[in-house]
């Protein structure tokens, strides 16, 4: 059985430690003990289908365990790096974990004998990997990449809430890499994991891999941005629907259907960053990146101008009273990185807006951040209570299910901003107005 370390344990490295186990030996290292103590405990806090139980049959099957120390890691075949890359405040990215991760890998390549690859999963500008990554860990490990030990780029393409589906049956594996040897290790890895339903396998250097990962999140973030600003058009005519624009541009498989959702723009901890640190890095190569801040100013401007269409049918918000629907970055998960519905408030605070808002995960996350600032609620139906305006900003079942009556009934002054499109604006039509993205004019 093939032994393998997966460093740095977020969505996409626990996810992947406990796909692996289901093959392999696997050891998952977080720099935070008390996260590996709770996963040994079969315990973790991430939202990911499926994700408990193949913890606990990885444990049970002792196939599994996490730990804080890299001694632990000593003799693994195969160590991928998942650990974050966030922006730093010039967009660019940082690396610091990258590099701290790298620096203590090194005295684990130092004590292995074969032939050890490190395998970058973590979203690197491209480069990271052949310089940054390779440089510390002949540093530290006092070996030579490409003779004693290997390193592979190898991306990973995981959407937060469907890790495990995605890493069970990804669409393609890219694997980057710059001598023959670390990429027959890591083909040869993944037709083991895979058997016979082992995806295309994209071979290529390391630093097409790397761009690979940035060149498809930002054409996903701008399909959104694109269909945000096909809403703004949209809202502007008088019966024009983006929904129907985006069905119909689906229908033609050169387009596609997916990421044509119209919406408050995107949040996460990835698109926004990638962006961003994609303009950075092809800034500095003195490429024209104009496309690309066009995508990131559409994101930016997009809580402000949905908030502008409910401002333009209600007057101004000061001294309302604002219901926020809705926290995370997207529906199914508590996360609250680079949340819209975040910037919306931030809006409405300046606005002089009072604020009710809800959430059945992330609630506790953002009182952290707001603190006395708004007015936390326990359910959608006390959310819209006694509020001026309800702004809906994920698509929840629980929202979904509200009906005109529910807010004709709770609201002081009834009214309905959805940025996610989630109701049907016939059955608000001369009941409550309702203010959706990318469509015209406000139903009364
Ligand atoms: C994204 C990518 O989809 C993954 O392929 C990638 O591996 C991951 O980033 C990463 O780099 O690690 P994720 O951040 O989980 O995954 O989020 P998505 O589901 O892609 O959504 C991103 C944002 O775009 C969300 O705020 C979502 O609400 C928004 N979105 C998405 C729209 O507004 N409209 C759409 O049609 C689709």
């Amino acid at each position: 059985m093939l032994s393998v370390g997966v460093i740095g344990l977020g969505y996409v490295g626990t996810s992947t430690a406990a796909c692996f186990a289901r093959k392999m030996k696997v050891v998952g290292l977080d720099a935070d003990d008390s996260k590996a103590k709770s996963l040994n405990a079969g315990s973790t806090d991430l939202e990911e289908k499926a994700l408990s139980s193949l913890l606990r049959h990885g444990l049970a099957r002792g196939c599994l365990t996490f730990t804080s120390d890299y001694d632990d890691l000593v003799g693994a075949e195969i160590l991928f790096l998942t650990v974050g890359t966030p922006s730093l405040i010039s967009g660019g990215i940082d690396l610091s974990q990258i590099k701290s991760a790298t620096s203590a890998l090194g005295a684990v390549i130092h004590e292995t004998d074969g032939y050890p690859v490190v395998v970058v999963k973590s979203t690197v500008v491209p480069g990271t990997t052949r310089k940054v990554v390779r440089e510390i860990l002949e540093k530290s490990s006092r070996k030579k990449a490409g003779v004693k030990f290997g390193v592979c780029s190898n991306p990973e393409f995981l959407q937060e809430g469907s890790a495990i589906r995605d890493t069970l049956h990804p669409d393609r594996i890219v694997l980057g890499s710059d001598d023959t040897r670390s990429a027959r290790v890591l083909r040869h890895f993944y037709r083991c994991f895979y058997g016979k339903s082992v995806p295309e396998i994209v071979e290529t250097d390391l630093d097409t891999a790397e761009l690979i990962k940035y060149a498809s999140n930002a054409f996903l973030a701008t399909k959104v941005s694109f269909i945000n600003l096909m809403g703004r058009v949209c809202e502007k005519l008088p019966r024009s629907n983006v929904g129907d624009v985006a069905h119909a541009m689906g229908l033609d498989p050169r387009i596609g259907r997916l990421f044509l959702e119209a919406g408050p723009g995107f949040g996460g901890s990835c698109f926004p960053k990638d962006t961003k640190a994609l303009i950075a890095y092809a800034n500095g190569l003195h490429v024209d990146v104009s496309l690309l801040r066009a995508v990131d100013r559409i994101n930016e401007t997009q809580p402000s101008h949905l908030l502008s269409l409910a401002e333009k049918g209600l007057g101004r918000l000061v001294g309302n009273t604002v219901a926020v629907l809705g926290l995370s970055f997207k529906s199914g998960t508590k996360d609250i990185r680079e949340s819209r519905a975040l910037k919306i408030i931030e809006i409405l605070i300046q606005k002089g807006a009072r604020l009710r808002i809800y959430d059945s995960k992330a609630l506790e996350d953002v009182r952290k951040i707001l603190g006395s600032s708004a007015t936390y609620c326990k359910s959608a139906l006390d959310c819209i209570s006694g509020s001026d305006l309800s702004v809906i900003m994920n698509a929840e079942p629980e929202f979904k299910k509200l009906k005109p009556d529910d807010f004709l009934r709770l609201m002081k002054r009834p009214a309905v901003l959805d940025a996610r499109r989630i109701y049907n604006p016939d059955d608000f039509k001369g009941r409550v107005p309702l203010f959706s993205v990318g469509q015209s004019g406000h139903v009364r």
